[in-house]
């Protein structure tokens, strides 16, 4: 098979404190500022800078669910609410997307909406959407409820809360809206839609009190693992991520969303896959190493535990410690990460023959690892020419120096070997990546 061409897609995962759980006490870190909004602005104008396609930002509705005494030694139970965030990065970035993560399980369609909505006016249709349904009972119980619902129920309702905020957003048509000032005609009523949409979730009127956004709709971005999961990103998402323990499995769950997205009537090009890859970088393999094992200093054991056994949401004190990791059994929905993360971490934890000790007491975060920046982008190049991905999402180990040293050490090995764009390619976040504008639903 020919080798694939032309640039890929690049995502910067920012976690105020860093995705390393040792991070945040590096020198280098933010400490006291870390939840300061010139913590995020820096390395989105960094990541702008180097033409990074877009800066993404996760959430969840829960302080995170550790006791809290170990909640209490770690930076991961602080970040700021990331509709907000986008909002203010908006106004201090000019070019690079901004993709904000919001639950359709713990919102309504018409408030996430109009939120959404009005981000895309405010950053020039920059703004894309992370479509999450949310996974653990711990984010239930801030809303009414003992237990997240099963995961057939939650995409059942995304799927719906979707098609309503889309709409939503298609309430005007594109030239509905014109303001003549000479004859007070604000718009042509004959171009507004109401939705009456009456759903098994929803009962919603509209219309919506904003003209269409000007992506049309906001880019919708995903990660779902599951069946249902991937069955909703093969349908409706457009920047898909991905947490794969190897490049064979990564072109297998590749070829599955491309296929998926045609038996759903689309392009295999309207959905842009972005593997999870996220090295700890130096200019060489020793200086790599060295920052890594850093960080691994920083680790708290205590804390490294408890996350561990909240990341595989089993009690892990019953595994000799001594042994190499096993076989282990997890538990089926509302405790833990997503499934494809453990899977991700157990296998990698097996093929390095981890003990279980080196796996409870090192446990860092999501698949973090060092690299040299010359291997880094080698991996990358193989990934993404031998159609395992069409890009990367870098789960930032340690902030900011995690962005500047991709931007100072890979980017322009990348830009070398033509992997990482030199311009953006449009004015809007849709445009840069080459997805169509969507066309309303009310047009004629
Ligand atoms: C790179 C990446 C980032 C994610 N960010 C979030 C997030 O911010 N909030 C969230 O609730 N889920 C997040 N997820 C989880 C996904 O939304 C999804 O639930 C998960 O991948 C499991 O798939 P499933 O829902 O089909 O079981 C993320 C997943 C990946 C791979």
């Amino acid at each position: 098979m020919a080798r694939r061409e032309g640039p890929a897609l690049w995502a910067v995962f920012l976690w105020p404190g860093g995705h390393h759980h040792g991070a945040w006490r590096l020198p280098g870190s933010p400490g006291a500022d870390l939840l300061s909004f010139e913590n995020y602005r820096r390395m989105a104008v960094e990541a702008e800078k180097a033409k990074i396609d877009m800066v993404f930002l996760g959430d969840r509705l829960d302080a995170w669910p550790l006791p809290d005494e170990y909640l209490a030694r770690t930076a991961r139970g602080a970040r700021l609410e990331t509709l907000t965030l986008t909002g203010a990065l908006a106004a201090a970035t000019e070019r690079i997307g901004l993709v904000a993560t919001a639950s359709t399980t713990f919102s309504e369609p018409f408030n996430l909406a109009r939120m959404i909505g009005s981000l895309d006016h405010i950053s020039g249709g920059r703004v894309g959407w992370n479509v999450v349904t949310s996974y653990t009972d711990d984010q239930a119980q801030n809303f009414g409820l003992d237990h997240i619902p099963a995961r057939p129920e939650r995409y059942s309702r995304a799927q719906e809360f979707l098609d309503v905020a889309k709409g939503l957003w298609d309430t005007y048509e594109d030239d509905a809206v014109f303001r003549d000032k000479e004859t007070g005609q604000f718009f042509d009523p004959a171009k507004l839609h109401k939705l009456n949409h009456k759903g098994s979730h929803f009962q919603v009127a509209g219309p919506m009190n904003m003209e269409r956004p000007p992506q049309g709709y906001p880019v919708i971005c995903q990660a779902g693992a599951s069946k249902d999961g991937i069955a909703f990103a093969a349908r409706n998402g457009e920047v898909l991520f991905s947490v794969n323990s190897s490049i064979e499995r990564s072109r297998e769950y590749y070829n599955q969303i491309k296929e998926g997205a045609i038996a759903a009537g689309r392009s295999p090009d309207e959905v842009k896959v972005l593997a999870s890859i996220n090295p700890v970088l130096g200019k060489t393999a020793e200086d790599a190493q060295r920052k890594y094992d850093q960080m691994q200093s920083l680790l708290d054991d205590d804390v490294s535990r408890h996350f561990a056994e909240m990341y595989f949401g089993i009690d892990l004190a019953k595994y000799d410690l001594d042994e190499l990791v096993p076989e282990i059994e997890l538990p089926e929905v509302g405790r833990g990460m997503p499934r494809a993360h453990q899977e991700y971490m157990l296998t990698r934890a097996r093929d390095q023959k981890l003990t279980m000790r080196q796996l409870v007491y090192g446990f860092n975060g999501t698949n973090i690892y060092p690299k040299s920046a010359e291997e880094a982008a080698d991996e990358f190049q193989e990934w993404y020419e031998t159609g395992a991905c069409d890009g990367f999402i870098l789960q930032i180990s340690h902030v900011p120096e995690g962005v500047t040293d991709f931007c100072e050490l890979v980017v322009p090995i990348l830009r070398r070997r033509g992997l990482i764009r030199e311009e953006y390619a449009g004015r809007t976040m849709r445009e840069n990546l080459g997805l169509a504008f969507p066309r309303n639903q009310y047009a004629k």
